[in-house]
């Protein structure tokens, strides 16, 4: 690496609790949604270049789009619009948290790339600035950025810190193979609609969603159990539909001892909160035996978020 090369981390989330309040008239869902930032990481790295390029490496790289449709890229070529620059940056993304598996991936590489390209450009550009191209990137792409943890209001892209106390102990199934995110909320919506009727899916008709204070309490106390008593995903139900093995994973790790297990964000990660380091660790290693996913990884949060080495 040349001394201009810039690098950037960037960890996953699990939201912790995930509230799906009615379709809005933009078609995006109102969420009340408390993001965890966990240390599984991509690394982003930027190197001068005289056009935009993008590379990928990584168990599942050959899935990762390299095209405009890659969030890094979109967010070059946002910074530099917005900047009135050409976005001359060879990107290198080194990709370690699950592809399209509600762990905001695709997200945490928009805001790493947003970061890498602001020092490489030398642009200085204020806080505010990145934070508001992080949610047009995406309503992921803010917390991505922000790390610890985080309630995420509007379509989650309105973030206010959440205090917490200690570190908490997660293991994370990975199964084959995504789920698009916008066909688990469209799934949502249709269990609604098969529930309730036509239009029963839409703003107005859902209460508005709100943050769990059981669940304020038990981070900010540091208390695993409590958290993972509290632990709410209103995604799952048509995650599970949509994949219906996901229900055994579950089931392998809360038998295998896990205190708190849900789907991560739009899934199809599952994740388990565990009481300690030793607990997470006969958990991974029940899971791995158990043959109902693919990987299982081991992480600990909250961590900061993406972060410039
Ligand atoms: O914001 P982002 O591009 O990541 O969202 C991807 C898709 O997820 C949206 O197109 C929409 O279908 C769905 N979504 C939603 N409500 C949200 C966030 C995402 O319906 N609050």
């Amino acid at each position: 690496m040349s001394v201009a090369d810039v690098t950037v981390r960037v960890p996953a989330k699990v939201n912790v609790q995930l509230a799906v309040g009615g379709r809005r008239a933009d078609g995006y869902h109102a969420l009340a949604t408390v993001f965890f930032a966990v240390g599984l990481y991509d690394t982003v790295a930027a190197r001068p270049a005289d056009t935009l390029t993008l590379t990928v490496e990584g168990r599942d790289a050959a899935v990762v789009p390299t095209d405009d449709s890659n969030l890094a890229a979109r967010a070059a070529r946002a910074l530099a619009a917005h900047h009135g620059i050409d976005a001359k940056v060879a990107l290198h993304i080194a990709k370690d948290i699950p592809v399209a598996g509600g762990m905001a991936g695709g997200s945490a590489d928009g805001a790493a790339a947003l970061l890498a390209c602001d020092a490489l450009w030398g642009l200085g550009t204020p806080r505010e600035t990145l934070f508001a191209l992080a949610a047009e990137l995406g309503s992921d792409v803010p917390f991505s950025l922000h790390g610890g943890v985080a309630l995420g209001e509007g379509r989650g892209e309105q973030l206010t810190p959440i205090p917490t106390s200690g570190s908490f102990h997660w293991v994370f199934a990975v199964a084959d193979g995504g789920l698009s995110t916008p066909a688990v909320y469209g799934e949502c919506d249709r269990l609604r609609e098969l529930a309730g009727g036509p239009g029963s899916a839409d703003e107005g008709r859902i209460p508005a969603p709100a943050a769990d204070r059981a669940l304020l309490e038990a981070l900010a106390t540091g208390d695993a159990a409590a958290l993972g008593a509290a632990l709410s995903n209103d995604l799952q139900a048509a995650a599970l539909s949509l994949r219906p093995a996901l229900t055994d994973t579950l089931r392998a790790g809360s038998e295998a001892g896990a205190i708190g297990a849900l789907v991560s964000g739009s899934g199809p990660t599952c994740a388990f909160l565990a009481k300690d380091a030793a607990e997470a660790s006969a958990v991974a290693a029940a899971l791995a035996l158990s043959g109902t996913c693919r990987d299982v990884r081991q992480a600990e949060g909250p961590v900061p978020g993406a972060t410039l080495l």
